[in-house]
């Protein structure tokens, strides 16, 4: 796709997508990318003060946006959100799910009920929104972008109930991938190394490292590469990318 010199590339020029964990990191940075190239823009998160920030970032770039605050565990807005993509918007080209929480811990004394927890936001609300889209996303042949972590591909001590969750997250894309792929549906899995968020940070804290964010990878950066494989041929199908800091941690 080319633009005179000097304007924006608008490939995604009149086409929906729906964004969760917008308000936040590598969210954030697909969200406000996507609108950026063109697209109608539906961003879904808690936090309402920086879920409004993000809204408005989209909306500089002329696009119409969907301010959607929304707890994904919630059956009530599970439903609201799709009502409201199907009446805004008539359509749904592109979901992103980069919603997830995470908690570190031994399998021998971490808590179960935050094992619940991460199973209900990272594998069930994915699971059950990406349900309550198919329909939409079927008639526009859209695309579904699983916002997945390397520890998926290669679990490590301390890490297994929010691997196992990953884990399961994989396994859902790979199965929905063979599903609807005969419909023109094209799915995704996105293996993020460590990103520079608030999420990252946190586990920083609580693994007791300095946390030096030029080191990691740039949620743009994560944008770049979803958005790049979002924008190929319909030929072809991306379906998996695994990513990495360059940089080794200290
Ligand atoms: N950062 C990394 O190093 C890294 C590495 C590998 C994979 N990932 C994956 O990348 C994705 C994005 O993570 P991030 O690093 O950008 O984290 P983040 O900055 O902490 O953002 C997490 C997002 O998830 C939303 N969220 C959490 N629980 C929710 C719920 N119940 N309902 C609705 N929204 C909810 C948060 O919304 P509110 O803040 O509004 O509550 C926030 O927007 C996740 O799937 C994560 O597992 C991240």
């Amino acid at each position: 796709v080319s633009a005179p010199a000097g304007q924006p590339v608008h490939e995604f020029a009149s086409q929906t997508a729906l964004v969760t964990g917008a308000s936040s990191g590598i969210g954030c940075a697909i969200a406000v990318a996507l609108a950026a190239r063109g697209a109608h823009v539906c961003v879904v998160g808690r936090n309402e003060s920086k879920l409004a920030t993000v809204a408005a970032r989209c909306e500089t770039h002329g696009v119409r946006v969907i301010n959607r605050r929304a707890d994904l565990v919630s059956e009530v807005d599970v439903a609201q959100i799709e009502a409201d993509c199907r009446r805004t918007f008539g359509r749904l080209d592109i979901l992103v799910h980069s919603a997830a929480t995470m908690s570190i811990g031994r399998v021998a004394d971490a808590s179960v009920s935050d094992f619940d927890c991460l199973y209900q936001i990272n594998l069930r609300a994915p699971y059950r929104l990406t349900q309550a889209m198919l329909p939409l996303l079927r008639s526009s042949k859209g695309q579904i972008v699983f916002i997945n972590s390397t520890l998926a591909l290669t679990s490590k001590g301390g890490f297994s109930q929010y691997a196992a969750t990953k884990h399961g997250l994989k396994a859902l894309a790979d199965s929905l991938r063979d599903e609807v792929n005969a419909d023109g549906v094209r799915v995704l899995s996105v293996y993020a190394g460590r990103t520079a968020t608030p999420m990252q940070m946190t586990l920083h804290e609580l693994e007791g490292r300095r946390y030096d964010a030029d080191r990691l990878i740039q949620p743009d950066d994560i944008a770049s590469i979803v958005l790049h494989a979002l924008a190929a041929p319909r030929s072809i199908e991306i379906t998996d990318i695994a990513t990495r800091p360059l940089q080794a941690p200290r």
